[in-house]
């Protein structure tokens, strides 16, 4: 892989700052170009400055652009560890078929991965709750504004050490149930990570913000009645003792740490379903005391234990406002696995020395 060395490092963040989600970017990123005729080419790591592109470039009016979130991690030993890489590179090409956008060789953007944070590995911030977050991205950069599938495109990688996504750490969210504006609808765009389904969330969002909520609860978009997620995370409700997150039915994202949830819970006997789960079902079950918990779950969420929903004006809050116990052994055995210190016994981390 080339290597394009910077002559001047930036300054990193000091040890103990607040980083926040995204504010601070690394001194390299990977990128990789496609054009019909070369197919993807030119993968190289660079440094991370500002590129130039033409207005006219077809990203910027049409949003044909997805994305990924992933996260590296410093292990004990001193090594790097990514969690579940695979899986993010397949949803990013399921996103891409669902785009128009080719495909990419998984191996070369591994393997661009791999170099990228060798590099970078003095950029991964190491107190508790903190992470290198990488962000993979393709945006159409074909210069045109008929409404096609672009015939050019770039990838690449950036890097961002984080701490906790919310503001207030792990105190538990609060959130608006959206009984008004929309997300996705079935046969949109609502399980592909594409640019647009962020840009949509936004009015709603900053509307929720205004009133004091963290993020809205997203409703489905026929009968606003069936619980699909958070935009920023998946959804879990424990209810009577099963734990109840919204099925996959075509609008809500496939997230990586939903999967990894179910697949723990399952592992350690929990009784788990995946089903519609309808709001008044959701507001009756705190009522007779039976919704014990609720969390989200997400790769800049990780678990969120959630304490208040507000639906149609009224609030209720969960589990006393605090974090369950359910929420909290996902918790610790998420971010156990991924700061290496438990055992990674699904082999769910990749290593890179
Ligand atoms: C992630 O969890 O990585 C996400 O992409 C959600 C959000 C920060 C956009």
């Amino acid at each position: 892989m080339q290597i394009v060395k910077r002559e001047h490092l930036k300054q990193k963040p000091q040890a103990g700052t607040a980083l926040g989600f995204g504010r601070y970017f690394t001194d390299y990123m990977f990128t990789m170009k496609y054009t019909v005729e070369k197919g993807w080419h030119d993968a190289k790591i660079q440094p991370n400055e500002p590129l130039q592109f033409d207005l006219g470039t077809s990203i910027f009016h049409y949003a044909q652009g997805i994305f990924e979130g992933m996260k590296a991690f410093l292990q004990p030993d001193g090594s790097v560890g990514v969690f579940r890489p695979d899986e993010n590179w397949a949803r990013m090409n399921n996103s891409a078929r669902r785009m128009c956008i080719p495909e990419f060789p998984v191996s070369v953007v591994e393997e661009g991965l791999e170099e990228l944070l060798k590099l970078e590995k003095d950029w991964i911030p190491k107190e508790a709750g903190t992470a290198l977050y990488i962000r993979p991205t393709i945006v159409a950069t074909r210069v045109m504004l008929g409404v096609h599938a672009s015939t050019e495109y770039l990838f690449f990688i950036i890097l961002s050490p984080v701490g906790s996504y919310y503001a207030h750490g792990l105190e538990p969210t609060k959130l608006l149930v959206e009984d008004n504006y929309t997300r996705a609808t079935i046969g949109g765009t609502g399980e592909a990570k594409c640019l647009g389904n962020y840009a949509a969330s936004m009015k709603a969002g900053e509307e929720a913000a205004e009133k004091g909520f963290d993020q809205v609860l997203w409703l489905d978009a026929q009968e606003k009645r069936y619980v699909e997620e958070v935009g920023s995370m998946n959804i879990f409700f424990v209810i009577g003792g099963e734990v109840v997150t919204p099925a996959l039915v075509g609008s809500i994202l496939p997230g990586i740490t939903r999967k990894s949830c179910l697949h723990i819970l399952r592992e350690r006997g929990y009784k788990t379903s995946e089903r519609r789960v309808s709001i008044e079902e959701i507001i009756a079950a705190i009522g007779n005391g039976t919704l014990t918990e609720a969390f989200g779950t997400g790769t800049a969420a990780v678990i969120s234990p959630v304490g208040l929903i507000r639906y149609k004006k009224r609030d209720y809050t969960i589990g006393g406002g605090k974090m369950g116990l359910i929420t909290k052994m996902l918790y610790d055995a998420v971010t156990g696995v991924q700061y290496g210190t438990r055992q990674d016994e699904y082999g769910w981390m990749k290593i890179i020395r």
